[in-house]
């Protein structure tokens, strides 16, 4: 049996003195800038919706022998453009009042990737998942009219991370019995919309949950990150909205304060519609479920066929999946077939879930014009609802999706 040497909190610190903080090779004004494509990765039309900044994976691209989402067919959120950045030079800073001996930015604790790698290693499958996966059903099912990327249910993956686990990283790096907020910012371009510049992209959290299950990543499905996917390194944190898991993370600042973010006090909560003027931002993702099927699906008339799909939680795996080939008028239970939000034969040590694939025989169906309705519940008995109360965001379409299908 091997051993991996391990890190002592003397080696991680003394990383700070020597390694320089890293910058994106590509910035605004360096002369091949303006002709970067926004994301950097192929997005052929047969297995991605192309938005410009952002894509989603198309449904009936899925194999529903495939457990992981590969990252080829992962979809892509950006706020501005995939950077580019060398790993050589890359560096984590850390730094804040919430550290047990309080750093400046300055001043930061600089960790180089091998730094981290020498850290405990730690797996763990997750879903990703945008909040505002969904969205476009606001209005085409509720008719209601919400800004943002009109995603249908394609931007969620499941992932299987690789990297050290933040409490790791911070417990040696030493922390203030006082601290309560960690901020996450990306090494991405500043943010500018209309006439705003928000800065860079960046996202407070509670140390609680930086303590439980945040896991700094610079591997998926045993590959190093893509750079539209974080290279070389992402905050992931399990069943949270996508924007909590900071590509291309530059620095993380702990402090004694609740830190505060455009992303957490316009973008990322609850506006509109009945919702409070106060509402918390949003951190959990909710219960959805998707068809592999194409959108407006054509089968054939008196065929049996088994239905695929797939339905997740951001807390923890499904229970059941009801399902209905009638538009609701009955209703009949799916197969599942991850009960568990594992892949078959993971294996242990991964201690996450992702989503659960289930199917369902659909017998000698006859011509006509049907939808088809998924309905999951994950452990802790939370739901999918007829229909999403409205926020003028557009996140959190948890609703039953009516997915069309012709018979002929
Ligand atoms: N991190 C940075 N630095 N910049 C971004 O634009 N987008 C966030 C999050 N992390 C973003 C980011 C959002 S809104 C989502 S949904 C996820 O990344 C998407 O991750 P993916 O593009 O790897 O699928």
């Amino acid at each position: 049996m091997t051993t991996r040497p391990q890190a002592t909190r003397r080696t991680v610190l003394s990383a700070a003195a020597v390694t320089p903080f890293a910058a994106p090779l590509l910035r605004p004004g360096h002369p091949a800038y303006a002709g970067a494509p926004n994301i950097l990765k192929p997005l052929p039309p047969e297995r991605f919706h192309d938005y410009g900044t952002n894509a989603e994976m198309r449904w009936d691209s899925v194999d529903p022998a495939r457990y992981y989402t590969a990252q080829r067919d992962l979809f892509v959120r950006n706020h501005t453009r995939t950077p580019t950045i060398d790993p050589a030079t890359y560096a984590l800073r850390v730094f804040g009042d919430g550290l047990e001996e309080r750093r400046s930015q300055d001043d930061a604790h600089v960790l180089t990737l091998r730094d981290l790698r020498r850290l405990p290693r730690h797996t763990r499958t997750t879903v990703l998942e945008c909040t505002g996966n969904g969205r476009s059903f606001f209005g085409s099912q509720q008719d209601q009219t919400v800004s943002g990327t009109p995603w249908k249910l394609g931007s969620v993956g499941t992932v299987r991370w690789e990297g050290v686990r933040l409490r790791t990283v911070l417990r040696r790096l030493g922390l203030s019995p006082r601290a309560v907020s960690v901020m996450a910012t990306g090494l991405d371009d500043e943010f500018v919309s209309g006439e705003t510049n928000y800065g860079r992209v960046r996202r407070p959290f509670s140390l609680e949950k930086a303590l439980d299950d945040a896991i700094l990543a610079w591997g998926a499905n045993g590959q190093d990150l893509l750079p539209d996917h974080g290279f070389p390194l992402r905050l992931v944190l399990p069943g949270w909205i996508g924007i909590a898991s900071i590509k291309w993370l530059g620095s993380l600042e702990v402090s004694k304060r609740e830190q505060t973010s455009p992303w957490n006090t316009t973008f990322y909560r609850m506006t509109g519609g009945d919702h409070p003027a106060d509402s918390p931002p949003l951190t959990l993702n909710p219960v959805r479920s998707a068809w592999e099927l194409p959108w407006e699906a054509t089968l054939e008339a008196g065929t049996t066929t088994t239905l695929t799909g797939r339905s997740w939680s951001g807390a923890g795996p499904i229970r059941r999946v009801d399902v209905s080939l009638d538009g609701g008028g009955t209703w009949q239970r799916a197969d599942v077939v991850d009960p568990a939000g594992r892949a078959p034969r993971s294996g242990a040590g991964d201690s996450g879930a992702g989503w659960t694939r289930w199917t369902v025989r659909w017998r000698r169906p006859r011509a006509g014009t049907y939808e088809l309705l998924a309905r999951a519940t994950d452990r802790s008995g939370r739901t999918q609802p007829d229909v999403t109360p409205f926020n003028s965001q557009g996140y959190f379409f948890d609703a039953v999706v009516r997915h069309p299908v012709t018979v002929a």
